[in-house]
Order: structure tokens, then sequence, then C-alpha cells
């Protein structure tokens, strides 16, 4: 796990949602603090922080995919801003570079919410990489997964053995289970962020399988873009724009269609032939909790636009050419 996102210590855990509440308690985030997240996101990117009592501003996406923009970002800077947390959308990388050098000038931390990017590289290096913290999905819809599962990647090692202590319910359990204390206090916040044995031993599957998961992926991913790009030029649709600097790991392929309409019409009539596409996020910031953190609409146009129409393909390592040669037939025919 650590050697796929570069490095730094990986902590198992039962969710990437809880991962990210873990790093907000270790970045001692709270009330008075920002923390600046994509609007286009799950709702733990945000909910991590706010739980803390920290809030959560939220960041545009882009024009040419869904991730969120520095030049966006830096407006949204203020002096109480404490973290900046990614979101590499299908695992395309953000802008790392830029983000980097905020985080540097501003004095804040950089994040990495990668529950999308497991083998997604930035300029040759691994995803997960550039956060001081990093956090993993293996929730069933990823490309490892052990279910239900997660984990934090701590890229700082000064905050390594605090992470062992919250982790373990604000105990010291691990150092006494390395036998450095006689018995076991509490003596930090905490919780019960560990994942079981038996979803470490399915994950552990998984990562062994990883090349074979991630061939078949990749080899589906490309096949939708080869196939649907003249189709998608003609009828106003876009398809993912992967930067020189993005080494894509074909988590989802999908399609921004030209309104909400032509998007609902897409779901139906591939419904109609039994092959399920979905939409993705609903914007945080227009949501009931997002309006409680000052949210509007129109603030993040992108992000409204992509939560109407955004639509995913099917795409999972087990589809067999002739259900990649359906779905693609079943697009082109699609009456928008
Ligand atoms: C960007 C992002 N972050 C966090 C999560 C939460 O992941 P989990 O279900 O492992 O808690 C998701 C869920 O898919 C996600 O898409």
């Amino acid at each position: 796990m650590s050697a796929a996102t570069g490095g730094g210590r990986a902590f198992l855990t039962g969710s990437c949602t809880q991962a990210l509440e873990m790093a907000a308690l270790l970045l001692d985030l709270g009330p008075g603090d920002e923390v600046i997240v994509p609007a286009f996101t799950f709702v733990s990117t945000a909910n991590a922080f706010a739980s803390r009592g920290a809030r959560p501003v939220f960041a545009d996406s882009g024009p040419l995919n869904p991730n969120i923009e520095p030049s966006h970002v830096e407006r949204l800077l203020s002096p109480r801003t404490r973290a900046i947390c990614l979101v590499h959308y299908a695992g395309i990388a953000c802008d790392l570079d830029a983000f980097a050098g905020l985080a540097r000038e501003h004095e804040v931390a950089l994040i990495e919410d990668n529950a999308h990017g497991l083998f997604g590289r930035y300029r040759g290096r691994p995803l997960g990489s550039f956060g001081v913290l990093a956090t993993q999905s293996f929730h069933e819809t990823k490309n490892v997964t052990c279910g239900e599962g997660g984990a934090l990647i701590v890229n700082d090692p000064a905050l390594v053995p605090r992470a062992e202590v919250l982790r373990h319910k604000g105990t010291n359990r691990a150092r006494f289970l390395q036998g450095q204390v006689d018995k076991y206090t509490w003596v930090d916040f905490g919780s019960n962020f560990m994942a079981s044995e038996l979803q470490a031993a399915h994950l552990c599957a998984q990562l062994e399988a990883a090349d074979r998961i991630q061939a078949a992926r990749q080899a589906i991913w490309r096949r939708y873009d080869a196939a649907l790009a003249d189709w998608a030029a003609g009828h106003d649709v876009r398809t993912p724009v992967v930067p020189p600097w993005s080494e894509q790991p074909a988590h989802c392929y999908y399609l921004v269609m030209p309104t909400l309409a032509a998007r609902q019409r897409l779901i139906a009539q591939l419904g109609d032939r039994g092959i399920l596409a979905v939409f993705h996020y609903q914007a945080l910031h227009v949501s009931d909790m997002g309006a409680r953190f000052g949210g509007r609409p129109g603030d993040c146009p992108e992000a409204e636009a992509l939560s109407n129409r955004l639509v995913r393909l099917p795409l999972y390592a087990g589809m067999t050419d002739q259900e990649v040669a359906r779905v693609v037939d079943a697009v082109l025919a699609v009456e928008l």
C-alpha cells in the first residue's frame, strides 16, 4: 500500500471517511479554522473537517475537468485558512506544483483526498505522496476494494506517532504492543479508526491482483475514449480531459452532457437496455449543510453544472469486450 502511494506511512482504516476524520484530528483543525475543499466532491471531504468545528470553504471546479483550480483557491485563502484538501477527480491529478506552491507560500497544509486516485501519477510521482496527509478509499466502488475500507497516508514522519494513538481510541496501545510501555492508557483524542483482519486480508489479495485489475480497467477506459470521441464532439458532450502531467488510473469514465435533460435521457435510455449509468456528487455548497457554512447557488457554477450534467459509464475489471461494446452501441444510439 505504502509503495503504491509513494512511501509515506499507510494506516489502514475502516473507510476513507475515517481517514479524513483522522486527518482533521491530526492537524488539530477546529473552530475558527477554514479548510478549502472542492464543491464537487463527496460529503466526507467536507464533513470530516466540519465535524471538528472547522469551516469548509467551497472551491469551484475548473472548466476542463472537475478538479479545483489553483487560481480560484487562491482567492478563497484567508488568514483563517489552515488546509487545502484536494480531490483528484477520477484519479486525474490536480495541478500539484501550483497547489504545493500555494500551500508553501501561505503556510497551510495540503491534504489529498485520494479516494479515486490510487495508482494515478503526477509527473511520474504517485498521487497520495504530495499532501502532508493523503486518504484512500477501498469502498466496493473503487479499483481495489475490501467492501468498506480506507487508509491514511502520513507523509510527514513527525505525525506518525500521534496517528498511531488517534486510531487506537486515543491510547498508546501501539507502544504497548511493541513492548515500549507495560500497559496502555488514555493519552489523546481518538476513536476506533481500525480496519479488521478480514478486511485487510481481502485488500491484500486485491492489491496482489492490482496489475491485472489495472490493465483491464485501462483497456476499458481507452476503449470508451476512442469509441466515443467523434460522437461526443458532434453532440457537445465533454469527455475526460487528462492534462499532460497526469497518468490517470482508470477509476471512472465520465461524460459531461450539454444539459440536465440530455443527461437524464442518456441515463433513461441506457437503463431501458439494462445498462446502469449513474450521475455523481450533488455540489456541496448548495446542500442544506453547505448553506449553513455560507454556500449559495451560483457560487460554484462549474460544480453545479457537473452535478446536473455528469454521468459515469459502467467500468469494472470483469467487464467483457461484448459488455463494453454493448455500452458503446447504446450510447451511440441515444436520442438526445
Ligand atoms: C472523493 C471522495 N472522498 C471520500 C469518499 C468516502 O469514501 P469511503 O466510502 O471509503 O468513506 C468518497 C466516496 O466514494 C469520495 O468519492
